[in-house]
């Protein structure tokens, strides 16, 4: 496949170590494919779905005790303890590595190893990387293949010399929870993960790379690797705008990238087109502006919740060659089936554990966190520039996160700085997207708290530095919440499709024309600016959602200090000088 040393000579100390049966090289080709999913079926760790409903997809259930990513098992171990951080776990390289060899060692005897180079990026974009996941799962293969570009274009890339390419090393082994470990070695460009099957842990060129590894990259190259989907919203002038955003796992990420504008949109022709639903790298364009690729090549979505009125387009997307992870399993017609698609849970079939199940007995069918790993190519709002090489330049970054209180529904920073402090500064509800409890607020800087490959405070600055380059074609920056509640934990703002009346007084900002009201946070819409029509909400029950509660920000203000202390001197002073104007306007 390859006459890359580097690679070949990693390979056989690779196999030294954990002594497969047998080997077999991922090219990328359809036949191979088909004898991988014919293995994976045989040996049940996939099951096949209803060839006329859901042509080409697979089921598959996790071990029960393997349904989310695990933050408290995932490393980062750089060669330096400070490097890594006060946010990431760590432990010394050298310990870490003879932990894991031992537990690697002869993991894949009786068994067959995988090897997946694969391309994060387009094919031939000067952006992408590459690497190369060796895995005993074919569960892991088969999602890769979607997920990524995967096979001989992926070496192609890479090419004959090159030694910049990721090292990754998975193995199931007996998905033993207490030896689980997802473990990076950002100066070695290397990820070692043992002891899980769910997708977070184990598509390496997910989180792994494109966000841990890349991060770090990023820092040191000069680009940035952040955990964002990226939308083209289209005006009726035919005019495309684009934004990316940053949500925590689960608040809203795939939602926003696939929305339907409300019908009222519609009708004056807004559309909206996805160009990546979770991870975007950045880099200054020759222009001067901030331009944005998507690294994957497939959706890896949270199924609880996606319906036909919420998202269609991820619904879509899930119609055909999709591998679900711990759904329902309808029997009668052997479909699939989670909460929130729709009111008629079927009454013949197995739950995410593999139980007979029927609903009666008020359990939830589907975890949830239960997933699907759909083709980008399915999306019927999938942008014509996902493949271009250059990507797209990116006119505003949001923030946003999960908060019943404190949070409007939307405001402005008031340049890159106080945007990088205002995101910084994010919190958000835990959600089922990781081990743990649900719904306990936590500050999550840019979403990348389980994400970033290196120490935190060197991530703000490195978010300073890049303002400075980008100087006055920086994209503006905002922040949302779609999640206030009532006093009965309702959600007062309907979301989804409705979001794009937010999305666009986003992009009336940026292209100053739309007014504001200064507020002690940030830059607000007046009221009336917020379009809506069509809408069952009162212009007081928006005000209510733009409310800057003085007392609840007093208290963030209290929250901020305290997380920040964490940083010590590797807090940038931009930002304490930021907190310190944010406390005084609270106090005017
Ligand atoms: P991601 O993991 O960040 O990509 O999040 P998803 O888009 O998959 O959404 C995660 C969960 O949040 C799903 O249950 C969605 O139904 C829900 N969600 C997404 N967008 C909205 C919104 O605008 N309002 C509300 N209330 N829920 C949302
Ligand atoms: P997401 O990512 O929840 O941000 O879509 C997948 C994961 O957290 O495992
Ligand atoms: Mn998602």
């Amino acid at each position: 496949m390859t006459k890359n040393k580097n690679v070949l000579e990693w390979i056989e100390e690779m196999k030294a170590l954990v002594q497969p049966d047998k080997v077999v090289w991922i090219d990328g080709s359809e036949e191979q494919l088909k004898e991988i999913r014919n293995i994976s079926l045989a040996c049940g760790e996939m099951e096949a779905l209803n060839e006329e409903k859901l042509p080409g997809c697979l089921l598959h259930r996790t071990a029960i005790n393997d349904v989310a990513r695990v933050e408290n098992k995932t490393f980062i171990c750089s060669r330096k303890k400070e490097d890594a951080g006060p946010t990431n776990n760590w432990e010394d390289p050298k310990e870490m590595y003879a932990k894991l060899r031992r537990l690697f060692d002869g993991v894949m005897k009786g068994r067959t190893m995988y090897i997946i180079p694969y391309c994060m990026g387009p094919i031939g974009s000067p952006f992408s990387k590459v690497g190369i996941e060796i895995t005993d799962s074919t569960y892991v293969v088969l999602n890769m293949d979607i997920m990524t570009r995967v096979g001989t274009d992926a070496l192609k890339q890479l090419g004959d010399v090159s030694n910049d390419f990721v090292r990754g090393l998975h193995s199931k082994a007996d998905i033993d929870e207490d030896n689980r470990y997802i473990v990076h070695f950002p100066e070695d460009n290397a990820i070692w993960s043992v002891n899980s099957g769910y997708g977070g842990n184990v598509l390496l060129g997910k989180k792994c790379f494109a966000l841990r590894i890349a991060s770090y990259q990023a820092k040191n190259e000069g680009w940035m690797a952040e955990h964002m989907l990226i939308l083209g919203l289209e005006n009726p002038q035919g005019e495309i705008k684009y934004v990316c955003a940053a949500f925590p796992s689960a608040c809203g990420k795939t939602n926003l990238a696939m929305l339907i504008p409300p019908e009222v949109f519609a009708k004056k022709g807004y559309k909206v087109w996805t160009v990546g639903d979770d991870i975007a790298w950045l880099r200054p364009g020759p222009d001067g502006r901030l331009w944005a690729i998507n690294p994957e090549n497939g959706f890896f979505g949270v199924a609880p919740g996606t319906n036909i009125k919420s998202n269609p387009n991820a619904l879509a997307s899930t119609r055909k060659n999709t591998i679900f992870t711990n759904v329902v399993h309808n029997l009668d017609d052997n479909t699939v089936w989670w909460e929130g698609l729709d009111k008629n849970p079927p009454k013949n079939a197995v739950n995410w554990k593999g139980e007979k199940w029927d609903c009666t007995d008020g359990s939830k069918g589907a975890h949830p966190n239960s997933r699907f790993t759909a083709p980008a190519i399915n999306c019927p709002c999938i942008s014509s520039e996902f493949n271009n090489p250059q990507g797209v330049p990116i006119s505003a970054i949001v923030f946003g996160g999960r908060r019943a209180k404190t949070a409007p529904l939307v405001y402005q920073a008031r340049s890159w700085e106080h945007g990088v402090f205002v995101g910084s500064t994010m919190a958000s509800e835990t959600t089922a997207a990781a081990a743990g409890a649900v719904g306990v607020v936590r500050r999550d800087p840019m979403a990348m708290l389980p994400f970033c490959g290196y120490h935190m405070g060197d991530y703000f600055q490195h978010w300073l530095d890049m303002g400075k380059k980008l100087g006055d074609k920086a994209p503006k920056i905002f922040n949302v919440n779609w999640f206030r509640t009532d006093d009965e934990g309702h959600f007062i703002w309907p979301g989804f499709g409705d979001n794009l009346r937010i999305l666009n007084w986003i992009i009336d900002r940026c292209e100053g024309k739309a007014d504001a009201v200064e507020t002690p946070i940030g830059y607000e819409p007046k009221p009336e600016d917020i379009n809506l029509e069509g809408l069952d909400i009162s212009m007081d029950t928006l005000k209510g959602l733009l409310n800057v509660d003085i007392s609840l920000w007093k208290e963030e203000v209290a929250g901020i200090k305290e997380f920040y202390g964490k940083f010590g001197d590797r807090l940038p002073n931009e930002l304490k000088e930021q907190l310190a104007k944010l406390e005084a306007n609270l106090d005017k």
